[in-house]
């Protein structure tokens, strides 16, 4: 045979990955094949495609018979918007998209390119976890990609798409990396399977209630963002690259400022009624660069809101309590929420914009031994660490350790703003002056009307950000009007912020 020939013999096997059937059965399950999936993400002709030629070399279990196209997993090197990345995509219909030792290897050595080249790396899995045929070098495999992806992290950004199955140790790479999106219906996430579980436990459950979309965005915190299709989770990988830099050398990519004018109906946005509450995300997308928040984590423990926003251009991220859930108490899950994403920006340089509105955190005991003190920790571990610009608007309440905990002053926050609506104390008037004038209240031959005065008191005295603002613990007091001015102004000041912190090896976070 010609050389020519055998080379486009060879491609054309390739290509067709496990064979005509096997890609309908994909298309059928409502999936695109992982040729497809890296076509619809990457720039149209930007893709190399490396190791395409490699073959699997375990003869157990009869494999020395069986040749698996690519091994199961696409990979190489494209475009995302014009900026390079490092991509690979696990093939389903090639046994099962299932991890051995030259899959792995495959996998390795394009993490490998990503770190070398300061580009991120994008992952699209849909496996059925080890190779079982091929034993402890399938184990192996998974350990050389933890292990990667523990040292990338930080390093480069790493996106990772659950397409379909990920069983076992599938799930535990994505889960080191920063971002999990999920595809509902056709995506799974779960350690051991229904089989497993109902032998040993006896709990019959499907694998949607175990490891769905939705549980793993909503129930366990797993997965950052839910998308309805593979189109739409292509889409969704491709906006949240148009916020983030490509390394932690780069500056978060500029867009082009917008003029926005004063918005003079902030000013009455804080009910009258300290009962009543409002919704934090007409507050941030009031503030922000029109349209440009994009919320991670949107499901998951929503008394706090995070997500990604460009301000006069700038790409930010942006924390926040949310008033309509809970109050904005802040809890285990939205600790960990709050914190995990506060070392994303700060580990890629993008400035971190606070809004405070939180009655404290969560009391009683599932919360106690739940280890909300270990988690609570975390955020404020998070916040004193970060070194990128800190701007924090306290828009109403900031009670007692919640108040620390959301970038306050104290943990380093370069600019805290508080609007006049503000209350800055220990905790709220009511369970202040509970507690302090007990006896006083007690005592009085009118018990209500004390304990009404005595709220009252404590109302006048720290209901307000002026206190705070006498000391220097809040820097300004401004109309919600001027937030965004502020905001600008700060950004811009700031992007000159040099900030040296003691040399280590590296902290101990309350994990
Ligand atoms: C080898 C596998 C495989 C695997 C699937 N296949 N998973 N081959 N090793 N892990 C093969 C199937 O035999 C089948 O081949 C083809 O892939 C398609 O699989 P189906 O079962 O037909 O597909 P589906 O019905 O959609 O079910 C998908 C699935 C299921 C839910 C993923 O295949 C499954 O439960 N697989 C095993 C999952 C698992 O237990 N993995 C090991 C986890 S242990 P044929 O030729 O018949 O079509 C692990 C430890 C690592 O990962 C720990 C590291 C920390």
């Amino acid at each position: 045979m010609d050389k020519n020939e055998e080379l486009l013999k060879r491609r054309k096997i390739i290509q067709v990955g496990g064979g005509k059937e096997r890609i309908e059965k994909q298309h059928t399950a409502g999936k695109l094949t992982a040729r497809e999936r890296v076509n619809l993400l990457l720039d149209e002709g930007s893709f190399i495609e490396i190791d395409d030629h490699v073959k699997h070399r375990c003869t157990y279990f009869g494999l020395d018979k069986k040749t698996f196209p690519a091994d199961g997993v696409v990979t190489g090197l494209g475009k995302i918007g014009g900026r390079n990345v490092a991509i690979f995509s696990q093939d389903f219909t090639v046994q099962g998209g299932s991890l051995g030792e030259m899959h792995a290897k495959k996998i390795a050595k394009i993490q490998d390119m990503a770190m070398k080249l300061g580009i991120p790396m994008i992952s699209i899995n849909d496996s059925g976890g080890a190779r079982i045929q091929e034993g402890v070098d399938s184990l192996y495999g998974y350990g050389e990609i933890f292990y990667r992806n523990t040292l990338a992290s930080g390093v480069i950004p790493q996106i990772t798409v659950i397409a379909g199955p990920c069983a076992g140790g599938a799930v535990y790479s994505p889960a080191i990396t920063d971002f999990v999106l999920m595809v509902d219906k056709t995506s799974k996430m779960f350690i051991t399977g229904p089989e497993v579980i109902k032998a040993v436990t006896g709990e019959n459950v499907t694998q949607e209630l175990l490891g769905g979309a939705m549980v793993h965005n909503s129930k366990s915190g797993v997965a950052h963002f839910i998308a309805k299709n593979d189109e739409e989770v292509a889409s969704m990988v491709k906006k949240l690259l148009s916020y983030i830099p490509s390394n932690n050398m780069e500056e978060p990519p500029f867009s082009e400022p917008v003029e926005v004018p004063l918005d003079e109906s902030l000013n009455t946005i804080i009910p009258e009624d300290p009962h009543k509450p409002y919704d934090m995300m007409e507050v941030i997308n009031r503030v922000i660069d029109p349209g440009t928040f994009f919320e991670v984590h949107s499901k998951f423990a929503r008394s706090m809101v995070t997500g990604f926003a460009k301000i006069n251009g700038h790409s930010v991220g942006i924390v926040a309590n949310q008033p309509r859930v809970l109050a904005g108490v802040l809890d285990i899950d939205s600790s960990d929420k709050a914190a995990r994403f506060i070392r994303f920006l700060d580990a890629f340089n993008m400035p971190i914009i606070t809004f405070v509105d939180t009655p404290g955190f969560l009391p009683g005991t599932t919360q106690e031994y739940g280890g909300i003190i270990r988690h609570g920790a975390k955020l404020l571990y998070a916040y004193s660490e970060a070194s990128v610009p800190k701007i924090t608007i306290i828009t109403h309440k900031a009670y007692g350790g919640a108040y620390i905990a959301m970038g306050s002053k104290h943990l380093g926050a370069d600019l805290v703003l508080a609007w006049p609506s503000a209350e800055i104390a220990v905790m709220g008037p009511e369970g202040a002056a509970n507690i302090v004038f007990r006896k006083e209240i007690k005592a009085s031959s009118e018990p209500e009307k004390t304990r009404q005065e005595k709220i009252k008191e404590y109302a006048d005295m720290f209901s307000n950000p002026y206190v705070a603002a006498s000391r220097g613990y809040v820097d300004s007091v401004v109309f919600p009007s001027e937030t965004r001015y502020y905001l600008v102004r700060a950004l811009e000041t700031f992007s000159s912020k040099a900030e040296g912190k003691p040399s280590k090896k590296h902290g101990n976070i309350p994990l």
